[in-house]
């Protein structure tokens, strides 16, 4: 443990002609040093303070430990990461979390530092993407009802499992995040979010190994604009269905986003034989770039991985009010939109407008695929909607 610097500054804040004193808790140890109790000792003074107060991490490198930091907290903070914490590099069987945020109002994270989940010796012994049973990896950050947060100019590296996780967030915008994994780093999801509502993904880059955004059950106004997203498994609404007791998803919004050579693009994913019976709806894709994107438009309610389903009874979530418009750019093979609906409960209102989707390869052309919908289309249409219909003998 470090010397412990409970640096008291008087920080003015000049807002709008408002000003406020921020008490601010510095991490006084060197770089290198292992951070973790230091950290929770200047968060929970941080949190006792009657006003917005600050905790630093100033720049270097330091060992961090699995570590918690909630609230509820007396008034708002704020984290500056400026430098990088790393994770343990071992495998850390069956934690489930790295970093907590949890139960603030009024949070702030920001300072240009990263996340460095140290995950490549893990990735090696995990198999929680061919399997039910495994033992899980940690999240590297996780968002545990967080109100009213700002959350930009952080990186998350190397996560062993999820990059991010936000659950049960009600205004959180996120903007310049930066995530990064390699491209066969299994289970290693950009940002996953689940019942919150009210949250924006903005200006971001992602690249890692799993998808680059994944939305659970239960979220509500989703706002993503401005992504970069590539190499990935792209941007995914599911899987939903597989557990009961999920949520409604309703109002997901993915706006002027560029995925690149991912292996999907667009998609919504629902079980099969359902555990639950929800409605996913208002989930609209709009003014998307792709380049060499894998089934670059996929609605998918027969996703059953490694068959741990019984594919027989269809899927009960209802998919209703989905629109992709203005996509435009490549696909790596040819199946460019494949739009799957469950037979029990076929997809309602489905827009599809300006597609324009191209693929060079041996088996071409591309193929525009529909079973249990019949979109609505408009504007251009390449490859020609519905042109090969699917009839699925289940
Ligand atoms: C959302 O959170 C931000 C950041 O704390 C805050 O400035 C804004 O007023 C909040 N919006 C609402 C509607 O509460
Ligand atoms: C679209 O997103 C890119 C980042 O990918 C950004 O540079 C550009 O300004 C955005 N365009 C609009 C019209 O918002
Ligand atoms: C679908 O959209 C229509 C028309 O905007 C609206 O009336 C209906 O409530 C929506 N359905 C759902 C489940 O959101």
């Amino acid at each position: 443990m470090g010397a412990y610097f409970g640096v008291s500054t008087i920080f003015v804040f000049c807002l709008l002609g408002f000003s406020a004193n921020a008490e601010e808790f510095t991490i006084g140890s060197s770089s290198g040093s292992d951070i973790t109790q230091e950290l929770l000792k200047a968060f929970t003074s941080a949190c006792q303070s009657p006003s917005r107060s600050r905790v630093v991490i100033p720049k270097g490198e330091f060992k961090l430990g699995e570590i918690e930091l909630r609230g509820p907290c007396k008034a708002p903070i704020d984290i500056v990461l400026r430098g990088t914490v790393k994770a343990d590099g071992n495998t850390a069987y069956g934690k489930d979390k790295w970093v907590v945020f949890g139960n603030i109002n009024g949070f702030k994270l920001h300072g240009g530092g990263a996340f460095d989940g140290e995950g490549n010796a893990a990735w090696r012994v995990n198999n929680c993407h061919k399997t039910f049973e495994c033992k899980k990896l940690p999240i590297s950050i996780r968002f545990d009802f967080i109100e009213n947060a700002i959350i930009k100019d952080i990186s998350s590296i190397d996560a062993k499992n999820f990059h991010i996780n936000v659950l049960g967030a009600k205004n959180m915008t996120m903007s310049n995040i930066k995530i990064i994994a390699p491209e066969d780093s299994p289970n290693t999801d950009g940002i996953h979010l689940g019942r919150s509502d009210g949250v924006k993904i903005l200006n971001s880059f992602i690249s890692t190994g799993d998808d680059c955004i994944s939305v659970g059950d239960g979220m509500k106004n989703l706002h993503v604009e401005g992504v970069v997203c590539g190499p990935g498994h792209g941007i995914s609404v599911g899987s939903l269905g597989r557990y009961g007791m999920e949520q409604d998803v309703s109002g997901i919004t993915v706006k002027n986003c560029t995925l690149q050579s991912t292996d999907n693009g667009l998609r919504i994913k629902t079980w099969p034989s359902s555990a639950c019976s929800t409605t996913a709806s208002d989930i609209h894709f709009e003014d998307i770039i792709l380049k060499d994107v894998s089934n670059p438009i996929l609605i998918d309610q027969e996703y059953c991985p490694w068959n741990q389903c019984n594919k027989q009874k269809s899927s009960t979530i209802k998919l209703v009010n989905i629109s992709f418009k203005k996509i435009r750019g490549t696909s790596g093979n040819k199946d460019a939109v494949k739009l799957l609906c469950s037979k029990g409960y076929p997809c309602q209102n489905v827009e599809i407008g300006d597609i324009d989707i191209r693929y060079n390869g041996a088996d071409g052309p591309a193929t525009f695929q529909c079973s249990n919908v019949s979109p609505k289309i408009m504007g251009t249409q390449i490859p020609k909607a519905c042109s090969a219909p699917v009839t699925k003998a289940n």
